[in-house]
């Protein structure tokens, strides 16, 4: 089972692939399967702009989709003066199929930061409320 920080450097990895040419702000994620396979993400805009997708939810579509249900940690990673978080529509989505899993922030620095999802979305809304 690879570690947070062999995650890290595979979001670092997938950062490279974003298309970003908008924002030019690169994002990429790694996700984590409960048995260690490793799913990547990237951040994909679009001249829409509002179509853009983020790299958290890239790897979580991905993941589903290949038939990955269960995860234990995230790893994302931008270059910015502050370690990026998941936005708030990432936190629901990676919610409602990976729970509260641990999220690993990194930078190009080297600077890293680990948490958990129910510390960034507390009192989340999901299908226990339907
Ligand atoms: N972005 C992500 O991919 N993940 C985040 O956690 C924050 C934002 C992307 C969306 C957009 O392509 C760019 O970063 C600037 O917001």
């Amino acid at each position: 089972m690879k570690g947070l920080a062999e995650l890290a450097r595979l979001a670092q990895q997938a950062r490279t692939r974003a298309h970003a040419p908008y924002s030019r702000f690169k994002v990429g994620a790694a996700l984590r399967t409960k048995t260690g396979e490793i799913i990547l993400g990237c951040n994909i805009e679009n001249a829409s702009y509002g179509l853009t997708m983020c790299a958290e939810r890239v790897a979580v579509f991905k993941a589903v989709s290949e038939g990955f249900r269960e995860f234990d940690a995230v790893a994302v990673c931008a270059d910015s003066s502050h370690l990026t978080p998941p936005c708030g529509p990432c936190r629901q989505i990676l919610w409602e199929f990976c729970g509260d899993i641990a999220v690993r922030m990194v930078d190009l620095k080297g600077r890293a930061r680990t948490t958990s999802l129910s510390k960034l979305l507390p009192f989340p809304f999901d299908s226990r409320h339907l």
